[in-house]
Parts: C-alpha cells; structure tokens; sequence
C-alpha cells in the first residue's frame, strides 16, 4: 500500500459520514469549501464548553487558567505545524480573509506609498484581490496581474518582468481554490527576495493536503483557515516573519493587546497580543489544536500520496465522459477538480447532483477572474479530502452521466 493509514477507521471518525441526504449515502465533493469535522475536533469543543468555560488570559481562577493553557497549546501545535520559530509570530484570527485584510490594513496601509506596486495573480481568490484593491484606492499604489495559461498555470516569465523597484509586496495563492494548480511558490519568493521584496502565500487550500514549512519555504507571511482543516469556523491564522509583524501597527484596539491604557498615552502588548484585541474564538482555537493533532496522527504525506491518488483517477474518469471539459489541467494540482458539462448550467448539474446525495460547489468559486479568463460564468467543483474513495467519484459520474441523460 503506498500510504500508511486505516482509511475505514478514519471514515468512521467523521460522525457525518454516516448520514443520509435525500435518503442516499452521503458523498461530500466540496472540501475546499469546508472540510468535515472528525469526533475528536467535536469533544474538544464541546469539552471547552463542559469544563473550561471561561475566558482567557484575564482570570487567576483555576477554570480561566485551563482554558488559556488550551488555547496557547494550539499557538504552540501551529507553530510546530507551520515549523515556525516562534510562537510570537502565530496571530489567531478568524480566518484566510482576515489574515489577509489584517496584512493590508496594517503592513501595507504603514508601508506603502502612492505608486507603490503589488503583485497578485489571476487566479487568486476575492479575498486576495479585493483588500489589496481597497490600500490601493487609499493609498494610490498599483495592482499588477501575473497572467495563467490555458491550463490554469501561473506564468513565470510575466512574474519576473511586472519585479521591479516599485514592487512592495508579491501576494500569492499557494494552491488555487477553483483550479486545484499548486503555484511554484519557491521560485516566486527567491525571485522576490532577491529585490528584497516580501511575499504573502495565501495557504488556505494548501494546508489540508501537503506539508508546509514556512522556514524552508521562506514566506514573510502564510495565512490559513482552520474549517479547511478539519477544524471549526471562525478561526484563522496569520504566521509572519518576526520583524515585519513587529513593525506592524494594531488595526483593532482594546482589551488583551495592551500593556498600559491612560487617557494620555497607551501603550501596546508584545507580540502576538498586540495583534489579537478582544475575545477570541476560544473554542475555535482549541477545536484547530485538536484538528492539527488529528491530520498530524494521519500524517500529511499519506493524505498527498492518497489524495493524488484519487485525483488521477477522478480526471481520467471524468474526462472521459462526452462533453465534459476540465477548467485547471496544470501538471501540478492538489485535488480540485473544477468542470464544466456541455449543454447543462453547473447551478443545474449541482442540483441534479445533489438529488444523488453527491454534494459539489458550484459557481465562481470567488475567483471571478478566473471564470472570465476561461470564458465561462461558473464551474462545477468537485473537491476531494483523504475520506473521499474512489467509489465517490464513480457516484459522482454517475451522476453526471445520469444529468446529461436528462438534458439531452
Ligand atoms: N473559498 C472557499 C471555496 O473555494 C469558500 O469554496
């Protein structure tokens, strides 16, 4: 076997496996969307309610103590997860997007100047687009687009040529949400770094499906949502380099991120308080710890080598139905699998889907942009996590198969 883990008994960790939608087995094709909660991501939560309720960092009874130690225990497990240096440089939000706006609001709003350039790509997601379209209104910098080819493949020589002394930041998805294409992100930020430019990676679909080091891979900042790893909602991470989140100002004030408070002056905590005012996702965050020990015990490897398994048959079995067109056919995917049938809107086919118990994405996937760059309004998604079989995809086809019957 060339991965190494029980795939039976980790279907049977996901309580919703078992349900029923539309009185059918139930075959979930949209974890890029959000993944599924193993019972272990559950009783952590439920267990913060139960036993630990209460809040963080402010208490000195016993309760408010347990419930802090949780909480930086999951500071501690990303660090590790992310191979971090420090777990200073780990900022709890609640998600990809604020991540993202927090970067623009604070580094980019603090740094940049009126004719300042950022780089993105055509593939990114709203949330990787707009924030930095609202500092350019603000602040009159400019936004640059690397084009991709026909097959969802980022174009490196379009990147090297917008890298000039203008260029402030290069914000880049590292796995592409509607495409599945896995950027070369490792010759994006060499490229970068030699003009002393830093570059944000946007890993929300990354993270669930490879490994990722962000010492070795030499980002100056990652982002990530913990629902697309098999943990709660409502909870992000923000993991900067040390001296760029240093250098950023708060964009949200009030309680946890100060260190004195008068009416004259205050003053701020150290990292990563200053970055984190307020109440957090408490039992968010400890659901995220619970899910990283979780993917950790699967190992991250196994889900690529079994994932990539999956996704070479689902391309061969869906290409070869008649009328069927891929939308993201790069060389190097992770296991997205977005297309489009011939003579049947992706809205209609996700509905016809659906009364299959066969629950995919439709839409624009927030990539606008790459549905114009492939002339189409929408795709269907199918995305695929390491509970997904290969018997899934053959209901998936199934089903296709069975809708283009009812539409021709
Ligand atoms: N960004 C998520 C997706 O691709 C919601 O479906």
């Amino acid at each position: 076997m060339p991965y190494n883990f029980d795939f039976e008994k980790t279907r049977a960790d996901f309580p919703i496996l078992s349900r029923e939608v539309h009185g059918r087995r139930l075959v979930y094709l949209d974890n890029a969307a959000t993944t599924l909660k193993p019972q272990c991501v559950l009783d952590a939560v439920t267990e913060y309610y139960t036993r630990f309720t209460a809040n963080i960092h402010r208490g000195v009874h016993l309760l408010s103590e347990e419930a802090t130690a949780l909480y930086e225990s999951t500071r501690t497990k990303v660090k590790s997860f992310l191979n971090a240096e420090s777990t200073s440089q780990i900022i709890f939000t609640s998600g990809t997007t604020q991540s993202i706006n927090l970067v623009a609001q604070s580094f980019g709003r603090s740094r940049l100047k009126e004719g300042d350039e950022i780089i993105v790509s055509h593939m990114e997601h709203h949330s990787n687009i707009v924030p930095w379209q609202m500092l350019c209104e603000e602040k009159g910098c400019v936004l640059k687009v690397i084009p991709i080819d026909d097959s969802g493949t980022l174009d490196l020589n379009a990147f090297y040529s917008h890298l000039n002394e203008r260029t402030k930041l290069v914000a880049l998805v590292y796995v592409s949400n509607s495409l599945g294409t896995i950027n070369p992100v490792e010759q994006v930020i060499k490229a970068a770094h030699e003009r002393h430019i830093p570059v944000l990676l946007d890993g929300a679909q990354a993270v669930a499906h490879m490994e990722v080091d962000v010492q070795k891979l030499d980002c100056d900042f990652f982002v990530f949502s913990a629902h697309k790893l098999f943990g709660p909602t409502g909870v992000g991470v923000l993991y900067g380099k040390k001296e760029l989140l240093e250098s950023m100002p708060p964009v949200m004030g009030g309680g946890d991120m100060i260190r004195s408070v008068t009416f004259a002056k205050t003053t701020y905590a150290a990292l990563p308080a200053r970055l984190e005012a307020g109440t957090p996702n408490i039992s968010g965050v400890i659901g995220l710890g619970a899910a990283i020990d979780y993917v950790q015990s699967i190992g991250l490897k196994n889900i690529e080598k079994y994932e990539q398994d999956l996704l070479d048959y689902g391309t061969e079995r869906l290409a070869s139905i008649p009328g069927v067109r891929l939308i993201g056919t790069a060389l190097e995917k992770a296991s997205i699998l977005s297309f489009v049938v011939e003579g049947i809107h992706p809205h209609d086919l996700g509905s016809l889907l659906d009364q299959e118990g066969v629950a995919i994405r439709t839409g624009h996937h927030c990539t606008q942009p790459v549905m114009a760059r492939f002339g189409i309004p929408a795709t269907a998604r199918a995305s695929l996590s390491f509970y997904n079989s290969k018997q899934d995809i053959d209901a998936l086809v199934s089903a296709v198969q069975k809708a283009k019957e009812l539409f021709s």
